[in-house]
């Protein structure tokens, strides 16, 4: 049944559900599992389970991005809300639980509004009630929609301002820059001329310091790979055996990206949405692909959809940069 729109009790906020497709589809699924080589999109790590392992990745010592990415946008507030300028209208693609975006809304000289667009609705609405104790004056126009399908933004009364795009966390490093080009073209017509774009982007380094970041010690990051196939198993009655699959990630330095993979460890024959999959000993299931940048590159990619990059934050060691762009034409 579809949920109508949301108005909280305090204040309204009229939220607009665009219903975004959020289960697994078992054609998709099925043809990623018996395709050679196998894979699966990235999209299905993220049931409840996935989006936890993901906070509790975030936390790992050896998962440098979030904690480096949050250090330069403090660091570099100031910097940031001068070229932001005033009446801000600040949109968000992906914006989980907003913990990010507060350092924005916290340097921004009186912005016109908040457009946080985000596929999961239980976290949007669990972010807009904290947004709305903590900045009071602040007005909300909350999507539920996945920002890959967004064409534009179902407002009418939208305020003036500058709008801004913000898209933090290198979630751009989960597409290939074919299709990184084609998202931020769309983003620049979903928010118009004159945009701009706040955006955080994981850098190339040793490939020591990149393989840890997804092979952590704990195993954090490899029960969030083989959490996958729980929620293949659970969404479309399958039976795969996780106990024969163990997760690799390594840096593909040709194709600079990390790679994420299931590597069974024995021959499987399982049954997944009615059918039958099969894997050898030792074959793979690509289920991420990590792509790393030189701000150099990055900086091109940025011009091939449209944006002037004018500045590219980044730390002392050079492990991830943030940068800020204004719609070319
Ligand atoms: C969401 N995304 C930017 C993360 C990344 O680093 O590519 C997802 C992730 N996969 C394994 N660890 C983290």
């Amino acid at each position: 049944m579809r949920r109508p729109d949301l108005t909280l009790e305090t204040s309204p906020v009229a939220l607009r559900d665009l219903h975004p497709r959020t289960a697994m589809e078992a054609r998709e699924v099925l043809a990623g599992l018996r395709a050679n080589p196998k894979s699966l999109p990235p999209k299905y790590f993220y049931d409840r389970e996935g989006s936890r392992l993901f906070e509790e990745i975030c936390d790992q010592p050896e998962y440098y991005p979030t904690r480096t990415e949050i250090a330069i946008l403090e660091a570099r507030a100031d910097a940031l809300a001068n070229r932001l300028g005033r009446e801000v209208l600040l949109i968000e693609y992906g914006s989980g639980s907003s913990r990010k975006t507060r350092i924005l809304l916290d340097c921004l000289p009186e912005p016109v509004g908040y457009v946080p667009v985000e596929i999961s609705r239980a976290a949007l609405e669990g972010a807009v009630e904290g947004l709305l104790e903590e900045y009071p004056g602040l007005s909300l126009y909350p999507v539920c929609a996945d920002y890959m399908e967004l064409r534009s933004l179902p407002f009418a009364d939208l305020p003036e301002g500058k709008r801004v795009l913000f898209f933090p966390g290198s979630t751009i490093g989960n597409l290939h820059p074919r299709e990184a080009v084609a998202l931020l073209r769309n983003m620049r017509a979903v928010a118009g001329p004159g945009c701009a774009l706040v955006l955080g982007v994981d850098l190339r380094k040793d490939a020591a310091v990149l393989e840890r970041a997804y092979n952590d010690r704990r195993g954090v990051t490899a029960a969030f790979n083989l959490n996958l196939l729980r929620h293949v198993n659970k969404a479309l009655e399958g039976d795969l055996p996780l106990d024969a699959f163990r997760h690799r990630a390594f840096f593909n330095a040709r194709l600079s990206r990390i790679e994420m993979h299931l590597v069974a460890t024995r021959a499987v024959t399982a049954r997944v949405a009615g059918k039958t999959v099969r894997f050898g000993e030792g074959e793979s299931l690509h289920t991420e692909n990590s792509y790393k940048y030189s701000a150099e590159e990055f900086t091109e990619l940025l011009k091939g959809a449209g944006f002037e990059a004018s500045a590219a934050w980044t730390d002392p060691r050079k492990y991830f940069c943030v940068f800020y762009a204004e719609s070319a034409r």
